[in-house]
């Protein structure tokens, strides 16, 4: 494992104490489920087997539940071992979690899956992002999807870079905003196509899933989280990216990679 991988491993590991709070909190329940999950429910009601890669606990797969999905296969893959610990034990025996660096080439679960789900995940690999995308190509089965939910570089970055270099929360070194023109050239390159994007995550989104970083008393959150969910609601209508915090994305693998540039020199 890489010195950086070794560091995502350690702060994960770290604050996976976090991850039980984070899945109880009711605000962070409806906001996700409303804002993220209702846009991809539909690719997920129709894949029989998932990876979630850095699946942390369980809370997505809880979260699935709580959805109505119960997919054939459910298997998690982290890089920390104290989270792929807390999703194995949360999970059924037929899931299996993976204790292993996502974007190494070792990592082979001898399967592939209908779906790849990356919940704020990817933007943790931006030394391997290619890395990355081969291994989905390699793990997602023909006519397949890839999903990923993550921050999204067109809105607030220069505040977010702050923020990632001076809490000891984040690593700055790994982790850094996406663009979605970034993401579009990695998965077209590897024989991805687009079925979906879209923006969304206004101040409703600092309320509900950012308040322990924030840390926001309760009456403030109390206060204003239902008319700042309901402005969210609205102005993720517009889609726009320069204003919203997060970008979702939804890919299908063709099973055709496009070809890299011929070298003339060759
Ligand atoms: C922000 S957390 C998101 C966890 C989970 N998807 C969720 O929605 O709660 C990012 C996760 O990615 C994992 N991770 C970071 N780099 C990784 C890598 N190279 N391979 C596998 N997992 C990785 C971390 O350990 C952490 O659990």
């Amino acid at each position: 494992m890489t010195e950086n991988n070794n560091k995502q491993k350690d702060l994960f590991n770290k604050h996976q104490c976090r991850y039980d709070s984070f899945a109880a909190d009711s605000y962070v329940q409806e906001y996700t489920m409303r804002m993220f999950w209702s846009r991809f429910v539909d690719v997920l009601k129709d894949s029989n087997s998932i990876l979630e890669v850095g699946c942390g606990g369980h809370t997505n797969f809880v979260k699935l539940g709580d959805l109505g999905i119960s997919p054939g296969t459910y298997d998690g893959v982290d890089i920390s071992d104290k989270l792929v610990e807390m999703f194995e034990q949360n999970t059924p025996d037929s899931s299996t979690g993976y204790c292993a660096d996502f974007t190494s080439q070792a990592f082979d679960p001898g399967k592939k899956y209908d779906c790849l789900l990356f919940i704020g995940v990817l933007h943790h690999m931006t030394k391997s992002l290619d890395a990355a995308l081969e291994k989905c190509s390699e793990l997602v089965k023909d006519g397949g999807h890839v999903v990923f939910v993550e921050p999204n570089v067109a809105f607030l970055d220069f505040a977010r870079r702050i923020w990632y270099r001076f809490s000891d929360e984040f690593d700055d070194e790994n982790e850094r905003a996406l663009s979605i023109e970034e993401i579009t050239d990695l998965c077209e390159n590897h024989g991805f196509s687009n079925i979906k994007k879209e923006f969304c995550g206004n101040a409703g989104f600092f309320v509900a899933c950012t308040h322990e970083i924030l840390k926001l008393p309760w009456f403030a959150r109390k206060l204003l989280f239902r008319p700042l969910f309901h402005l969210d609601v609205l102005l993720a209508k517009l889609n726009w990216k320069y204003i919203s915090a997060q970008h979702i994305s939804v890919w299908k693998n063709n099973g055709r990679p496009i070809a890299p540039p011929v070298d003339s020199a060759s």
